[in-house]
């Protein structure tokens, strides 16, 4: 804490925390939990009372489920995750008892996809409800020792040299107090007042297209069990996502709890959100009413494409939706959200531990910016794609009822015409899998920042479309590569070795000088360095060869990796302790500590150096 005049509640005793993170959403739970684990102080709030009421998020992606596995999450998460496999086939139709237009492999489920989605992970895509997602990371950060305060508000701050001053609203007892943080984390979503507060630039434009979530339960088995997949895309005139004709059946769980999901014209404002309307938004889907449901939920969202270009103020930071607004498409939302946390909180956690500068933290934006933007342009030109079925069909986005059925009967003449509309249709659908299957957009994000060390290697770029393909690298910004290893009998993924908050050295049986070297450097940095040295007779052997293959360096170089399993350097041959003591210094933002330890060695006359 700074040490300026110390803030009091009503009781007279100040608040005080390390960290504030204002919403209790993905972004801000995964941070709370995240830097519980590091072992930080902090205080996570919610306006509401409650964790998230709709299933909004369900696409969790690989690194979304790497996250998860880092903090000792994943099997629990697994428990109520629906799996790739029952993701698998999106339909399209009119409803979902009329008769099919065509059908697409989704989430990596075709065979073609399917080696390069298990080559790249321990981990599986498989869609958990932000329903569960939410309660899961928030009970997570609680128990690690968060304090976790609903009902709470965020109104205002003030921040000077040591810290943050946040003044709050108690919504139980009706009033306000104030928390004195060392830094504040605005994870307030997509209408963030702290992003106002401090006018960070925000470029694109919002309220592009409207669409209104009618959650329900009813047993839909009978209709997908045969075809399982977790969206049924339904050809409707006047209804549909985003404002396009074409609705959308997304399961929750398999198969009866459901979110169907129709357009609003977004010009005229939302409709008055009533039973009714829910209830005839589900039907129409449907397409049979004799089937029973019970209304849960309707809400409103709205197609963005804004992203600000900066998202650090002084010792406020932003992330998740407060700083990156897109349409679900791609399922990147709440994915991308977790892994900001994921990269700010081993940072925050280290500078509040004094074992890093506060330079860190920028890097922080310098990483995640470029990542938001490209999400928003994703997500953005993956929604641009929903139309073309209409338009395959031959219908415009206000097609009406009559237009609709004539065309799908005129689809089953044997005709050249209708060979061509046949055509366009299964083009139409194919081309929509830019919305479903981007594994490169998932995971091919590269790091370019003062916390990664250029090795002087060129950018490799990529050789197959990076959207669509994920390319693995050593390279310093890259995330590191999974590789499978032997731990006795146990197989563990190279991910198992690293994060827990800490840096890694990863290296091959002839690398053994560097377990002097990081203990060494960890000593006059004050900070954890794991060793690895990975082959026959050691913890980790390389039992397939794939960490031979993979690690682009000498069997004695090294992998340097960061906590949040990014690359932050490497050496292709054993180097020297200065040089690792260097490296280390600049990603921590401390400069001078090379220089300082050169000093002291030379005055102990001793050799450090180990390179062979
Ligand atoms: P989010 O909005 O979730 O949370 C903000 C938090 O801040 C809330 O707890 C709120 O109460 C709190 N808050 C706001 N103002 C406050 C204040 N003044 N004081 C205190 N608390 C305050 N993503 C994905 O990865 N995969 C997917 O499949 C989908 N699918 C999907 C479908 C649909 C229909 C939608 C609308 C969205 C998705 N998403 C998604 C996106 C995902 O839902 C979204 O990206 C995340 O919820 C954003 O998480 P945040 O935590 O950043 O904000």
């Amino acid at each position: 804490m700074g040490k300026g005049d110390k803030p009091v509640n009503s009781t007279g005793n100040p608040v005080e925390t390390d960290v504030l993170i204002v919403g209790a959403g993905p972004s801000g739970a995964a941070t709370s939990a995240l830097l519980a684990t590091y072992g930080i102080d902090n205080i996570m709030i919610n306006k509401y009372g409650g964790t998230a009421p709709t299933p909004r998020a369900h696409i969790t992606n690989q690194r979304t489920m790497e996250v998860l596995r880092d903090l000792g999450l994943e099997r629990r998460a697994l428990e109520f995750a629906t799996p790739q496999r029952q993701m698998a086939e999106h339909v399209y139709a009119n409803t979902l008892v009329s008769e099919e237009l065509g059908r697409l492999l989704t989430w990596y489920n075709h065979p073609k996809w399917k080696a390069e989605h298990d080559l790249a992970s321990p981990c599986s895509v498989c869609d958990i409800p932000q329903t569960e997602m939410e309660p899961l990371l928030v009970h997570e950060a609680a128990n690690r020792g968060a304090k976790v305060l609903l009902n709470t508000e965020y109104l205002s701050q003030e921040q000077d040299e040591t810290g943050v001053t946040v003044t709050l609203r108690d919504h139980i007892k009706g009033q306000d107090f104030s928390v004195r943080c060392r830094y504040l984390v605005a994870a307030d979503g997509g209408k963030s007042q702290i992003v106002k507060d401090i006018d960070l630039p925000l470029v694109g434009r919002g309220g592009l297209g409207g669409s209104i979530g009618v959650y329900f339960k009813g047993d839909l088995s009978r209709y997908v069990e045969h075809r399982q997949g977790d969206m049924y895309w339904l050809v409707q005139p006047g209804v549909g996502m985003g404002g396009y004709s074409i609705g959308v059946l997304r399961m929750v769980k398999p198969w009866d709890y459901w979110v169907a999901t129709s357009g609003f014209d977004i010009k005229a404002g939302p409709p008055d959100l009533t039973d009714d309307l829910a209830r005839d938004i589900a039907y129409r889907l449907i397409g049979d009413r004799d089937v029973e449901i019970e209304i849960l939920e309707i809400s409103t969202w709205t197609v963005n494409d804004i992203c600000a270009t900066e998202s650090i103020r002084g010792r406020i930071v932003a992330m998740g939706d407060a700083v990156h607004r897109h349409p679900p498409m791609n399922g990147l939302g709440s994915n991308t959200c977790i892994q900001d946390a994921y990269n700010l909180a081993w940072k925050l956690a280290m500078i509040l531990r004094g074992q890093a500068g506060r330079g860190l933290l920028q890097s922080y934006e310098d990483e995640r910016v470029p990542v938001g933007e490209y999400i928003v342009k994703r997500a953005n030109k993956s929604m641009a794609v929903v139309p073309n079925l209409l338009q395959s069909l031959g219908l415009g986005g206000a097609a009406d009822v009559a237009g609709l059925e004539d065309c799908l009967a005129s689809l089953k003449a044997p005709t050249q015409e209708a060979a061509k509309k046949r055509a366009k249709v299964r083009d139409a659908i194919d081309t929509s899998i830019v919305g479903f299957n981007t594994l490169g957009a998932e995971l091919n994000q590269r790091y370019d920042s003062t916390a990664i060390v250029a090795d002087g290697t060129p950018d490799p770029g990529y050789t197959e479309d990076p959207d669509f393909h994920y390319e693995a690298s050593t390279r310093p910004g890259c995330h590191l590569p999974h590789v499978w290893l032997l731990q006795g009998r146990k197989k563990v993924s190279s991910f198992d070795l690293c994060g827990k908050g800490s840096f890694t050295l990863l290296t091959g049986l002839s690398g053994q000088a560097w377990g002097p070297a990081a203990e060494e450097v960890s000593n006059r940095l004050g900070i954890p360095i794991a060793v690895h040295i990975i082959g026959p007779g050691k913890t980790y052997d390389d039992i397939y060869g794939d960490f031979a293959r993979m690690r682009e360096v000498e069997e004695d170089g090294v992998l340097l990796v960061r906590p949040d399993l990014f690359i932050g350097w490497r050496a292709q041959t054993a180097s020297q302790i200065d040089e690792l003591l260097e490296v280390m210094g600049q990603i921590l933002d401390r400069p001078g500590v090379a220089t300082q330890a050169s000093t002291d060695r030379l005055s102990r006359s001793g050799s450090l150096r180990f390179a062979t």
